[in-house]
């Protein structure tokens, strides 16, 4: 009766979404996490969903709202849920981070999660953030303003979701655990998904591909959630230029361009205004590559004949539409495009979505991101060594319990709180690569400890190891103001004149670009146990992750919430990266 009822509410929120009538949000849901059939490329495939969707359901919710999510692990895997973007203040308990928050809900059993809405606004998403899972099992938060409050745009037409994801033919178990066994990179995916469908550049896709049908005139509101395991990408609407409006779950000042640039964890909201001819037109993301004269090896992550993945815009109307619809040119990849999209993006900053960047600073900390290798020690490795990632060279070994239940708990030994705020080895870091010997990093569960309302800056600082790449880095329990990103190394006197303290973007994730650097700040005003990492999923295997303890405050409102009665216990040995 129930479930029959909750159907009927997703299928009424997906009428009145096309009416442009506001959408029926939901204050409990119940999330079955077990395996179901689908078939894309042809090829049929059991994997873990949320309640047989995939993409999975779409949460809908107003600012400030408390979202309830009974977690009920129907699965043969361990699972945990993370809100992705939401900040959850005081409550880092239903963060949902594998071993860093809690244990896994382990098949059979089950977990009720508070989704704690306060400041958020735009869209965010949730997914799996245990093992490799979350290549399935992810969807979208789509956060309206209160009702007694309005955009800060015209209202628009409808609201539509659309969700960038990953399809391997092969279960992504066996993806994650040869790639463990292999030490290098993973398998490369077989199709790129827009709203769960490749397009009908791919075989098979034309039935399914994503069709959004628009009438002329109207403004679309676009809620993009990159819920990619790697790859940064841009994202275009052949003949239409599209109004960036907001980001991570905070509004930006508008801004006009004819592509997206969206790294994995990020979202962008953008408005979309049918203004052209009535007709078809591809939406269409390609994968973000360094320029044509970059002669590095071409990545295995990816298949050399890949295509983008691809939905169709189309008008209604009476017309005859063309044979195929109208495809986007892509813009040339730089080194800095990454750069130069990030940087354009502002805050409103005005009185009524005022920022507070920090300005007295009493934590300045400057994080290196590598690549490393270290000599493998298994026989199923495809080279002598495997790589490993870091920050400040401290791979991070996941524990065997959850760092928040051993700091609640006093349990000594599980973690250490000495993160390093400097690297241990500073060298030219993006321009002299350095022998392999130079790139072992050191192996801990180091935490960094903050002291309530610490005034952070993190300068993130990009290596040439491993012939540099980006990272997005996502933060949990905060969003970083992202004051800028330039290229080479961090110099304080040149470049920090030119970091914005103005209007800076609010960023649960921020691309730290390949062969440069990112500043972020914040105030450690939301006490709890915060993991930080790199949002590709090998790069996080590897060990690029840390962890932030923010200590309580001393006033009642100022301290962590205590633990609901149904944590799961921290029992099964967990499967990690191993060296
Ligand atoms: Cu989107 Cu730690 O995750
Ligand atoms: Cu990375």
């Amino acid at each position: 009766m129930i479930s029959a009822m909750k159907f009927i509410l997703l299928f009424l929120s997906g009428i009145v979404l096309h009416l442009g009538i506001t959408p029926v949000q939901a204050l409990l849901h119940r999330f079955e996490v077990r395996r179901s059939l689908h078939t894309r490329l042809c090829t049929t495939k059991s994997m873990l969903t949320v309640n047989g969707q995939f993409p999975g359901p779409t949460i809908y919710a107003r600012r400030g709202d408390l979202v309830t999510v009974d977690i009920v692990n129907l699965s043969d895997r361990n699972i945990t849920i993370h809100w992705h973007g939401v900040k959850m203040p005081r409550y880092p308990w239903s963060d949902g981070t594998n071993l860093v928050t809690m244990c896994p809900i382990t098949p059979g059993n089950k977990f009720r999660q508070r989704m704690i809405l306060s400041d958020e606004e735009g869209t965010l998403f949730w997914h799996a953030h245990s093992d490799w899972s979350r290549a399935t099992v992810y969807g979208a938060i789509i956060i309206l303003p209160p009702t007694t409050e309005s955009y800060p745009f015209p209202k628009p037409h409808a609201q539509i979701p659309i969700l960038l994801g990953l399809w391997w033919n092969d279960d992504i178990d066996e993806v994650y655990q040869n790639f463990i066994a292999e030490g290098r990179d993973p398998a490369a995916v077989d199709a790129f998904l827009m709203n769960g469908q490749p397009g009908d550049l791919y075989p098979c896709s034309t039935q399914d591909t994503f069709r959004l049908k628009v009438e002329t005139g109207k403004t679309y509101h676009i809620r993009m959630v990159s819920a990619l395991m790697h790859f940064i990408v841009f994202f275009k609407i052949a003949g239409h230029n599209v109004t960036v409006v907001g980001a991570d779950g905070s509004y930006t000042k508008p801004l006009n361009t004819d592509y997206i640039l969206i790294g994995p964890g990020q979202t962008i909201d953008f408005l979309l205004e049918t203004n052209q001819p009535p007709s078809h037109y591809y939406m269409a993301y390609k994968i973000y590559t360094r320029g044509s004269n970059d002669t590095t090896p071409r990545s295995p992550l990816f298949r050399s004949d890949y295509v983008p993945s691809t939905g169709i815009l189309e008008y209604v109307g009476n017309y005859t539409p063309p044979p195929s619809p109208l495809f986007p040119p892509f813009p040339e990849a730089w080194p800095s495009t990454t750069i130069y999209f990030s940087n354009k993006l502002r805050s409103l900053a005005n009185d009524k979505h005022p920022i507070d960047v920090p300005i007295n600073i009493t934590e300045k900390l400057f994080f290196v991101l590598s690549i490393n290798l270290w000599p493998c020690r298994a026989n199923s490795c495809l080279e002598s060594d495997r790589f490993l990632a870091s920050i400040n060279n401290v791979s991070m070994i996941m524990p065997e319990t959850s760092v928040l239940e051993a700091y609640y708990k006093g349990i000594k030994g599980v973690f250490t709180p000495n993160f390093p705020d400097h690297p241990e080895r500073v060298f030219n870091f993006t321009y002299v690569s350095l022998g392999q010997n130079a790139s072992h990093p050191r192996f801990a569960t180091a935490v960094y400890m903050l002291d309530y309302n610490a005034t952070v800056e993190i300068v993130f600082q990009n290596t040439i190891l491993g012939n540099g790449l980006d990272h997005p880095i996502h933060i949990h329990g905060y969003s970083f103001y992202h004051l800028g990103s330039g290229l080479g190394n961090f110099d304080e006197a040149r470049d920090r004149l030119n970091l914005n303290l103005v209007d800076p973007p609010f960023m649960d994730t921020v691309i730290v670009p390949r062969f440069g650097w990112t500043v972020v700040r914040f105030k450690a005003s939301n006490p709890g146990v915060w993991y930080m990492h790199c949002h590709y999923d090998r790069h996080q295997s590897w060990g690029m992750k840390m962890v932030f303890i923010v200590k309580d405050g001393d006033r009642p409102e100022e301290k962590m919430l205590p633990p609901p009665q149904d944590m799961p216990r921290c029992d099964t040995p967990p499967l990690d990266y191993y060296y």
